[in-house]
């Protein structure tokens, strides 16, 4: 009969409606975003990533329950400039947060520099889309521009509603006692200088007065005397950095200056819960900045000796379980299938740290090289896990080239808001991939720059599937034979500092992931071929560049007075809001 089959029909209509019916009002309201970045963690320090002596239960967690990247690349090898291209989607020499004459981050709280206000974070476009946005961790974008609190360079002014952390980065100087390998040969050198100079004095001094020898009050004043130097000396060395860099804040109020290090890892874990336990009804966007596991390996004592790996090791596992309470709350909060979780790290493992003997920066794996080099993968390929139970599937790994920069186009989407028009975003969309509607990624070629050289180029070529790359400049190691410069303890861009490859040095790392073997010109019949079509994409991308104020030059680095943030009357700047609270320690 004609009306039953309508009727089954109808019937099937709406069973077939209820089906992806859940689906569909998932995708509409707007799901959340954790953004999980670790400092200088490097691929080889994970389990899921082939690690067997490092425990890091909680991120493989997430990789199970997940998306993981193998060939997932930073956009440089280094904080600042990694950084920037991450929150704005484009490579940092389009916003000029990259290397320029000597320095490649930001290096004072008191400079000028930092991600320029007319760039457009994640954050910032996510807040027009009704997001409520924060950011606890390092942030490393610079401060203020003209005055000591315009705070142009803020994360609240760029789309962040709520900030909790270090506006600079964790070094050494801000753990009182912690050894500083960098600094040891400037603290010796100006040490010897104060000596000689406090000795000239005294001669000076003592001659003069030669025949007063008898008056005690000189003799004071010349120890006096001495003591301020020794002071200064120490000051310059180690003060200076502690009082002036290592601060915590929260939104525009300094809470703690100099910070007291020991409690840090508890204060974020709890700001973190906190902001998911407040924002839980409404859409938000959470970009925890970890201070782990960058030197000094600030470690609580639950976690000290722990590993198999030394203090490092200790690091890399606190930061798991960090990860592992912030997941937690998100599912305690109801909030599991409703928010995208990722978790990645700004650059390669730190090659060159050591403690006497002890290596004590990260692991990159069967990847050459390290932080702070462009070319080799070690310092640009990086862990990248995604999980959004129900959205993307769980337990998949993806081999494709992705990018950091990623992230900006794929939250905005989601987000129900559109890019920026009047600017070029270096990004793709991740979800296509994710999702496995396509086996591919849109990434063809990827541009790894070391400041504003670049240095070398991946092209996925995709009929083939090879993965060719093309060295055009690297860093010159030392000692020879070493992988790292280990006399300048982090390797340079350009000079005498790298070596410069014509014709090109060329891997395909679909078969050469260590890049231990370069493809001859004269026995790799594809060479030419590859090589050509590299430099067309060059010339292609190059034509995209254009000049931009230099943020990381010497006159934006350097330290300003009039710039530096102050809690209390410059240049007394000290205070504590936090109190002495250490009861919440994990
Ligand atoms: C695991 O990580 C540690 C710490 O970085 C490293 O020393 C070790 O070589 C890694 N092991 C493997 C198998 O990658
Ligand atoms: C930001 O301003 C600088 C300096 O005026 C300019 O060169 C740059 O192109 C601008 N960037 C964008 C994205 O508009």
């Amino acid at each position: 009969m004609p009306w039953v089959g309508g009727r089954f029909w109808w019937i099937l209509l709406i069973i077939l409606y209820l089906k992806t019916c859940p689906c569909t009002t998932a995708v509409a309201s707007k799901p959340n975003f954790v953004l999980l970045l670790a400092d200088d963690l490097g691929i080889g320090d994970i389990g899921c990533y082939g690690n067997d002596t490092i425990r890091t239960p909680n991120i493989d967690n997430l990789a199970k329950e997940g998306v993981k990247l193998t060939q997932h690349i930073a956009a440089a090898p280094i904080c600042t400039p990694s950084r920037a291209a991450f929150l704005t989607g484009r490579y940092p020499v389009r916003s000029g947060m990259d290397f320029c004459g000597g320095y490649r981050a930001i290096f004072w709280l008191g400079g000028s520099g930092g991600l320029p206000p007319n760039e457009t974070t994640f954050a910032t476009m996510l807040q027009r889309q009704g997001y409520y946005t924060g950011i606890i961790g390092k942030w490393h974008q610079g401060m203020n521009c003209k005055s000591r609190n315009d705070h142009c360079h803020h994360p609240l002014s760029h789309g962040f509603n709520y900030f909790y952390g270090m506006p600079y980065t964790l070094i050494s100087e801000c753990q009182p006692g912690s050894p500083s390998a960098t600094d040891a040969h400037l603290q010796s050198q100006l040490w010897f200088y104060t000596q000689v100079i406090a000795l000239a004095v005294i001669t000076l001094i003592a001659v003069k007065c030669i025949d007063l020898i008898e008056i005690n009050g000189k003799v004071i004043m010349y120890f006096a005397l001495f003591g301020l130097l020794f002071f200064l000396t120490w000051y310059l060395n180690y003060g200076f950095m502690h009082y002036w860099n290592c601060i915590l804040m929260r939104n525009h109020e300094i809470t703690e200056q100099p910070m007291n290090v020991q409690r840090t890892t508890s204060q974020i874990l709890k700001e973190a819960n906190l902001f998911i336990e407040r924002n839980r009804n409404v859409p938000f966007l959470l970009f925890v900045s970890f201070l782990h596991v960058h030197t000094p390996l600030v470690t609580t004592k639950k976690f000290t000796g722990s590993s198999r790996h030394g203090i490092y090791g200790d690091n890399v596992e606190e930061m798991d379980s960090m990860v592992g309470a912030i997941v937690d709350a998100i599912n305690a909060a109801g909030l599991k299938d409703n928010t995208l979780i990722y978790f990645a790290s700004d650059h390669g493992g730190h090659l060159e740290v050591k403690n006497g003997n002890i290596q004590t920066g990260g692991w990159n794996g069967i990847y050459k090289g390290g932080k702070g080099m462009a070319g080799w993968e070690g310092g640009i390929r990086v862990p990248g896990i995604v999980r959004w139970p129900g959205v993307i599937p769980s337990n998949t790994v993806i081999d494709e080239p992705t990018s950091l920069m990623d992230i900006y186009p794929t939250v905005i989407q989601l987000g129900g808001g559109e890019l920026p028009k009047d600017r070029i975003i270096d990004g793709r969309d991740l979800m296509p991939l994710l999702k496995n509607q396509t086996s591919q990624s849109e990434h063809e070629f990827l541009f790894h720059y070391c400041g504003m050289d670049l240095h070398a180029v991946r092209w996925h070529q995709k009929e083939s599937g090879a993965i060719w790359k093309a060295h055009y400049m690297s860093p010159v190691f030392y000692p020879e034979g070493a992988v790292g410069c280990y006399n300048i303890q982090i390797c340079a861009c350009e000079g005498e500092h790298v070596a410069r490859h014509d014709p090109p040095l060329l891997f395909d790392l679909s078969v050469d992931a260590s890049e231990s073997n370069p493809l001859q010109p004269y026995s790799e019949p594809q060479y030419k071929a590859v090589i050509s079509r590299i430099e067309l994409a060059v010339a292609e991308h190059r034509k995209t560049i254009s000049t931009v104020p230099q943020q990381l030059s010497l006159s934006n680095i350097v330290w300003k007075p009039w710039l530096q943030p102050c809690c209390g009357t410059f240049p007394f700047c000290w205070c504590d809001k936090e109190g002495n609270d250490e009861t919440s320690i994990i």
